[in-house]
């Protein structure tokens, strides 16, 4: 491998259209996000025409500044490490298709990459090499999953059985007319309200490492409903409803180290970003001994440092795949 083996990582799995150069195992050299949120604000979600559209648009801008903010040039690469899955079709396609005819055209070798896991690897950037084990928790606009990492292996343990966690933020957001994205709008007005006010219930799971957030969404839903002046507890609804949503968060996610005697607990996804969750997850870990992995709040947003750094490791240890990569919307992880 030449010191100097740069791979572009390409993402475009939802709302957002990124590049990014690593150079190495860890050097990243550019990190580039071009982000479609805006355009789904009047819609109070992600539409997966306006993103798909997006990214046909601006993906080869987005390779461009990447490339020009690394200073490299095509001709510099030598990887090119594309998100496969899961996601949304039409953006993915656009993706894929994407790297596949520049992997055709500069005759490179070019790996899939499964989102998921680069949510969490992306946390080891920085580190010597992936633990032996360790617990991972995706949580995010599209996934809430517990996966438990095992002799080199993905170990499926659980997911949300309706509503994603920050599906959930982003639909009580709607109903408190906060507008959109939700999560980081709740994340602020909680910090004024009292958590403990209003006690909004999450349903219980068949799994004990499954969630369910549509109930809480619910619940918020119809105190909204009932209680005309609910623009005067706004920040009480806001804190209650992110302590729930936190608790079960928090609560099984170190129900599953416990129980698979895992001391590492490595976090992914737009969610954690959130404050109270870091805040919690961190306290109640320590008490039992488990280092906690937050990703930095630049790396829980999507982006394709973790596309670049996950497929520069499978490439060191499959090496590259075919040209016959295909985009997998229901591409799950460790199944
Ligand atoms: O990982 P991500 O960028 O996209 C997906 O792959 O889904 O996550 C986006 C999600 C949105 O639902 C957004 O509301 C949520 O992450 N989010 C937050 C916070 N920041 C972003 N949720 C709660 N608190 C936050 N501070
Ligand atoms: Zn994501």
């Amino acid at each position: 491998m030449p010191n100097k083996f740069l791979t572009l990582g390409i993402e475009s799995s939802c709302d957002e259209t990124a590049c990014a150069v690593l150079e190495g195992k860890d050097k990243l050299r550019s990190n580039i996000i071009s982000s479609s949120l805006a355009l789904h604000g009047p819609f109070g979600g992600v539409v997966p025409e306006i993103a798909s559209r997006h990214t046909l648009e601006c993906i080869d801008h987005v390779l461009a500044r990447s490339l020009a903010a690394a200073r490299y040039s095509l001709k510099n690469i030598n990887l090119i490490a594309v998100t496969r899955g899961p996601g949304l079709i039409g953006p993915l396609l656009v993706g894929v298709h994407f790297a596949k005819t520049l992997a055709y055209a500069l005759g490179l070798p070019i790996v899939g990459v499964n989102h998921l896991e680069a949510h969490l690897e992306v946390n080891f950037i920085a580190r010597p090499r992936l633990p032996k084990s360790f617990m991972g928790f995706v949580v995010s606009g599209g996934h809430t999953v517990l996966v438990l990492f095992r002799n080199g292996k993905y170990h499926y343990l659980g997911e949300t059985v309706d509503d994603a966690a920050g599906e959930a933020f982003d639909k009580v957001a709607k109903i408190l007319e906060l507008g959109f994205p939700g999560g980081p709008l709740i994340d602020k007005l909680a910090r004024k309200g009292d958590p403990l006010k209003i006690p909004f219930p999450v349903s219980k799971t068949k799994g004990a490492f499954d969630f369910s957030f549509s109930g809480v969404k619910t619940a918020v839903l119809y105190y909204v409903k009932r209680n005309p002046r609910w623009k005067r507890e706004i920040h009480d609804i806001a804190a209650s409803f992110q302590r729930s949503v936190v608790a079960s968060l928090v609560g099984k996610s170190v129900l599953a180290c416990e129980r698979n005697k895992v001391s590492t607990l490595v976090l992914g996804g737009g969610v954690t970003a959130n404050s109270a969750l870091r805040k919690t997850l961190s306290a109640e870990a320590a008490k039992r001994g488990i280092e906690v992995i937050f990703p930095e709040l630049i790396h829980t947003m999507d982006n394709a440092a973790m596309t670049a750094f996950s497929g520069y490791a499978r490439f060191r240890k499959h090496g590259g795949a075919s040209g016959n990569i295909m985009a997998d919307p229901c591409l799950s992880i460790g199944v």
